[in-house]
């Protein structure tokens, strides 16, 4: 994409629309005429090694994704550390209540959490206090049960009991807590709030019955039923449909949010760690970003911070692959630079990230991560410098990096940027520099048409076997155009991405990892589409994107498999040696079934088909299956397999070989196909 164009797209500016070359007028063509075509595939001539974690997961803090996503806490501004400090907050008077609402300073929680709220009461009515609206509204399950918990001071005479009630969108209480004993220290109090009834809009009410004054900080409702149902945990349905993927790795804080609008926004790792209450939380730079998607009460709490991160990769079962600030801000914003002599201060806070991954636990960084929980590493294998940086600048920053890291750690890979666009000036300078560097991964970021997905399904068959390695690291198929706020997740996107794909899993020697952007969206609260994952308040969906990238990251074979795709068809063939299954990825973009003859001796396997006549279909919050994969079993002859296509389809073949002592075993156990 032209950097011009995304840059007057995120300000907002009407752009003319503007065809680029690769644009296929057509490519989703109707035929008829349906005769067998033959897939050739070379089962005797395994050739590279594909990684077993090439199919990963993108994460970044936009549309919601952590605070009112991900991170499960229902109370916005917990901390009254808002720009707006009552921003989600509104005050409360009942029968005759008057007091005031008082955001103060002196005597707070700690440094990193400067305000907090007195409530003075001077009347206290059937009720003092203030409401919080929740991110879009507050979710909560009949049966749930939360925990209600704030820390409180009492400055002597003032109310010694607080009570919360939650109110569904009729006005009904559906939930009641009780805190109380408050003293003149703060203290942390919490009960449990059990919800009546389902609801994706409530709010919490948080009242005082007595006057004189009483301070409040970090107000919470968390609900106890969470991913591994830890405390500060996740929330269970969206972690489920990363883990169901069984990704390889798990890009982590992002994106541009890496990068910050400005340098003192950026993301600061070490900021993110230790108690909630100890995080300095910033405004989310997703807040202003999309003119036309202003979310001005879009803030990070941190509340999953890096621990919560490298903890959820584990449990997925995912490599963490963290993105740190090279000492430059985002170059759509202000490009703000540090000064190439305060580089240092950067790497050292990626070399700090390494200890706190993998340092022994005598060491300061490792010794803070033992005492969070988790002595063992977290088996850091990867970092990525710098998100979508480009330039000279970049460049200079880079070596230095690579200098640092790469003397003091050589085990770890370091991941470069070839900047936002898959082409272009920018693009080749950074690809010749880092080749030059023979730096070890490059990160190629692709936001397009899905014509251009289709056209470029070939794009690394040509790539240098010898030079870095690619990490697709950003791309989705632009069904509107891009950065377009009319983009969807629908099939015709999905199913050029599938076809694409099969180009780099063809090329698994050269394309090590690949993951789509972004991840998560909240239905109510998102500033870009398309996303892999939407959700509401109670409710999630993967879209049909999603289930593509399901499909490739849980039917990875160990070896490429030589393969002739014919005409309109986008085909990679893979062998399993650990199940002794050859795997074929067939995506046909014609609206006309495709019947093919895969010639070799199978035993009976199974097919896998994501398919749906209609390119404009997509799951939806009340349609969440519309677009699935169907699975059936498949029959082979001593000839091969003769199969039909479904029109727009994409379908994944595992087929047991019928002599599998040919090959070499494998240690390793395969995924779960489906
Ligand atoms: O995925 C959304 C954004 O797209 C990412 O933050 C950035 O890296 C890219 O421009």
């Amino acid at each position: 994409m032209p950097l011009l164009r995304k840059v007057q797209d995120r300000l907002g500016i009407v752009v003319v629309a503007v065809v680029t070359g690769f644009l296929l007028i057509g490519a989703f063509a109707q035929t008829s005429a349906p005769t067998a075509d033959v897939i050739d595939i070379h089962v005797d001539k395994p050739g590279a090694s594909i990684s077993p974690g090439m199919f990963g997961v993108f994460f970044e803090d936009i549309n919601f994704a952590a605070d009112g996503g991900l991170y499960p806490e229902r109370i916005k501004n917990r901390s009254f550390e808002f720009t707006e400090p009552l921003s989600a907050w509104t005050k409360l008077l009942r029968d005759g209540a008057e007091g005031e609402l008082d955001v103060r300073t002196e005597g707070a929680l700690n440094a990193n959490n400067p305000h907090y709220l007195r409530l003075h009461v001077d009347t206290p009515g059937s009720g003092f206090g203030i409401a919080n609206s929740g991110f879009r509204g507050i979710g909560a399950q009949a049966g749930e049960d939360f925990t209600f918990s704030a820390y409180v001071r009492n400055t002597g005479s003032g109310p010694r009991k607080i009570r919360a009630a939650l109110i569904d969108e009729q006005g009904k209480t559906i939930g009641e807590a009780l805190l109380a004993g408050f003293n003149r220290e703060w203290k942390k109090y919490q009960a449990t709030l059990h919800a009546t009834a389902t609801t994706a809009h409530a709010r919490l009410n948080v009242i005082v019955e007595e006057p004189g004054d009483v301070d409040l900080d970090m107000v919470s409702l968390y609900p106890k039923d969470t991913w591994k149902n830890r405390p500060n945990g996740l929330r269970k349905d969206l972690v489920q449909f990363l883990a169901d993927m069984h990704p390889g790795f798990m890009r982590f804080p992002g994106g541009c949010i890496v990068e910050g609008r400005r340098l003192a926004l950026r993301y600061q790792w070490k900021k993110t760690v230790g108690d909630v209450s100890d995080r300095l939380g910033i405004v989310n730079r997703w807040n202003d970003e999309m003119a036309k998607r202003l979310t001005p009460d879009y803030f990070q709490s941190f509340g999953l911070g890096f621990f919560e991160y490298f903890q959820l990769a584990e449990d997925i079962g995912a490599s963490p692959l963290p993105i740190v600030n090279c000492g430059m801000a985002c170059q759509f914003n202000s490009s703000e630079t540090a000064p190439l002599s305060e580089t240092g201060a950067f790497i050292q806070d990626a070399l700090d990230l390494i200890d706190f991954a993998n340092g022994p636990v005598e060491t300061p960084w490792g010794a803070v991560r033992a005492s969070l929980g988790h002595p063992a590493s977290f088996h850091l294998k990867t970092i990525g410098v710098g998100n979508e940086q480009w330039g000279p600048r970049y460049i200079e920053r880079y070596k230095l990096f690579a200098a640092a890291l790469k003397s003091k750690h050589p085990e770890i890979a370091l991941i470069s940027s070839a900047g936002p666009s898959p082409s272009g000036k920018e693009f080749d300078y950074l690809w010749s520099n880092l080749r030059q560097l023979h730096a070890d991964i490059v990160d190629e970021h692709y936001y397009a048409r899905p014509e251009w997905f289709l056209a470029n399904s070939a794009r690394y068959d040509g790539y240098d076997r010898k030079g870095p390695k690619v990490f697709a690291g950003e791309y989705a198929a632009q069904t509107d155009r891009v950065v377009s706020l009319e983009n969807r997740n629908n099939w015709e996107g999905a199913i050029a991405e599938a076809a694409f794909i099969t180009g780099l899993e063809r090329n698994a020697d050269v394309v090590a990892m690949a993951s789509y952007a972004p991840l998560f969206a909240h239905v109510d609260a998102w500033q870009w589409t398309p996303d892999l994952i939407w959700f509401d308040n109670l409710r999630s969906f993967g879209t049909p994107n999603y289930y593509v990238q399901k499909l490739y990251a849980n039917n990875v074979g160990t070896r490429i498999l030589p393969v002739t795709a014919p005409k309109g068809l986008y085909v990679s063939a893979s062998i399993d040696q650990r199940t002794s299954e050859v795997i074929v990825k067939i995506v046909n973009v014609s609206g006309a079934a495709r019947p093919v003859k895969i010639g070799g001796a199978f035993g009976s396997g199974r097919a896998f088909v994501l398919a749906n006549a209609n390119l404009k279909a997509e799951n939806s919050l009340d349609q969440p299956g519309l677009l699935t994969p169907v699975e059936s079993a498949v029959a082979a002859s001593p000839q091969g397999l003769s199969f039909s296509l479904q029109p727009y389809s994409f379908t994944v073949l595992r087929l047991p070989l019928a002599n599998p002592r040919a090959l070499k075993p494998a240690k390793t156990k395969s995924p779960d196909p489906s």
